[in-house]
């Protein structure tokens, strides 16, 4: 699904993001720097909730996608929940003002404490993916003097056919509890005082590209829902989790309409729909913006050395991933198209951005790296003592600096020297 065209665009051939240039941008605020429009977050997210029409659903945005209050502030306002996976992002989402009561906590590895913290702030559900994670979260409630809700996040052994370390679907992987001990573990559920079972969930990759991975898990979830229901046990809701893609290259994921459309058929009356989209909502809807330091030239390659690095964006190293990158200006127009390998500053040959790509550069060129809206400053890092990016909302022709740059004070602020003579 693209972001519709008016939210990039180019004036007098330099590119903007609504009604704000981009140069104006980097030129405020430093490069590198990341810049989010609040008018495509919100169309994605609308888009979702509208495609479900009157059926009953629930829009929980995936915070690890991107975190930033600003975010999370601008998607509970048209009423979204939240996917959380930890008491982070629990803290997150209440501080952006999201209501718990809409908040899903997914995870393998959720901490006593983090359970607390859940169980306090009364979240919707838990999603759990272990019979010891179980037999712990009903330990606490106890504790708590709660019951806290529960579905079980199972997983189908389908292939999402998506990158090894985003698929979560398969066997091999470490998440959900696998179909055949689906049964016995709701029977468990069904025993134990403090939970409550309300739903059943899955999730089986990101980036997916294709619908036949969704329907196929989702016809095994059905499965399991009905031999639920023969063993007395009965489900609310089915948590399809999230992973539509977004296009990065020249992939054609899936429109939401088409996505929603095969979950509606799938997923019958009168069971709830969630989903947990965090990719497609704000993916294409930032960019990160750098500026080209050098230019080098070395016997067999030609680099672009960027103020931005693996440390902003790490998805080019860690799953060499693709992101288009675009000239913002036109100051280098005259200059001839090159192959470049855009690189960081961080001393690693991995610390790269973009490798073989036909631009005209010239050292200063200000250039965006597209789609970096998630999975981009979450998870960015201080390595090499680089102080994190600044992150910018555009709303309409305003710009709001929703995060700034850290300082170099900020990078030690709570570090200790030994005690003076020892
Ligand atoms: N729900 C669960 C349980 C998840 O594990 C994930 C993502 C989502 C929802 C949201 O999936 P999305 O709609 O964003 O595809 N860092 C990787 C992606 C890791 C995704 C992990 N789980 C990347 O940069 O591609």
């Amino acid at each position: 699904m693209t972001v519709s065209a008016d939210i990039f665009r180019r004036h007098n051939g330099e590119l903007w993001m609504e009604d704000v240039a981009l140069s104006a941008v980097a030129e405020r605020f430093d490069t590198p720097c990341y810049v989010y429009s609040r008018a495509a977050l919100e169309s994605v997210w609308r888009r979702y909730d509208r495609a479900f029409g009157a059926r009953r659903h629930r829009v929980h945005y995936a915070v690890k996608a991107n975190g930033n209050l600003a975010v999370l502030d601008t998607l509970a306002r048209l009423g979204s929940g939240f996917d959380i996976v930890s008491g982070g992002e629990l803290a997150r989402v209440v501080a952006a003002g999201g209501e718990p009561a809409k908040v899903v906590f997914s995870g393998v590895g959720k901490s006593a404490a983090e359970m607390r913290a859940a169980l306090a702030a009364d979240i919707g559900v838990f999603n759990l993916e272990s019979a010891s994670e179980m037999e712990r979260l009903n330990r606490i409630a106890g504790e708590s003097g709660r019951r806290a809700r529960i579905a079980i996040r199972v997983n189908p052994d389908v292939d999402a056919k998506t990158h090894p370390y985003i698929s979560t679907g398969l066997n091999e992987n470490k998440f959900g509890v696998p179909m055949t001990e689906a049964l016995a573990l709701y029977r468990r559920a069904a025993a134990l005082p403090n939970l409550h079972i309300i739903g059943v969930a899955c999730h089986i990759g990101s980036q997916l590209t294709d619908l036949t991975p969704f329907a196929d898990a989702m016809a095994r979830v059905m499965a399991l829902v009905k031999e639920l229901k023969t063993a007395g046990i009965e489900v609310e809701h089915v948590d399809a989790g999230g992973g539509l893609g977004i296009r990065y290259r020249e992939e054609e994921p899936p429109a939401i309409e088409d996505y929603v459309a095969v979950l509606c058929k799938a997923i019958p009356e009168p069971y709830e729909i969630c989903i947990e989209p965090g990719r497609s909502i704000c993916g294409s809807a930032g960019v990160l913006l750098s500026r080209v330091e050098y230019l080098k030239e070395t016997p067999t390659r030609r680099f672009a050395i960027c103020d931005a690095a693996m440390t902003e964006l790490i998805r080019p190293a860690l799953y060499e991933a693709w992101h288009e990158v675009q000239a913002v200006g036109t100051e280098a127009a005259a200059e001839p198209e090159l192959v470049y390998d855009l690189v960081g500053p961080v001393c690693e040959s991995a610390d790269f951005l973009a490798s073989g790509r036909k631009l005209r550069l010239r050292e200063e060129s200000l250039i965006a790296i597209m789609s970096a809206g998630a999975y981009g400053q979450v998870m960015a890092s201080n390595y090499n003592a680089r102080p994190r990016p600044p992150e910018i909302m555009v709303d309409g022709a305003v710009m709001h600096l929703v995060r700034p740059r850290e300082d170099l004070q900020d990078l030690y602020a709570s570090e200790r020297l030994l005690p003076k003579a020892q």
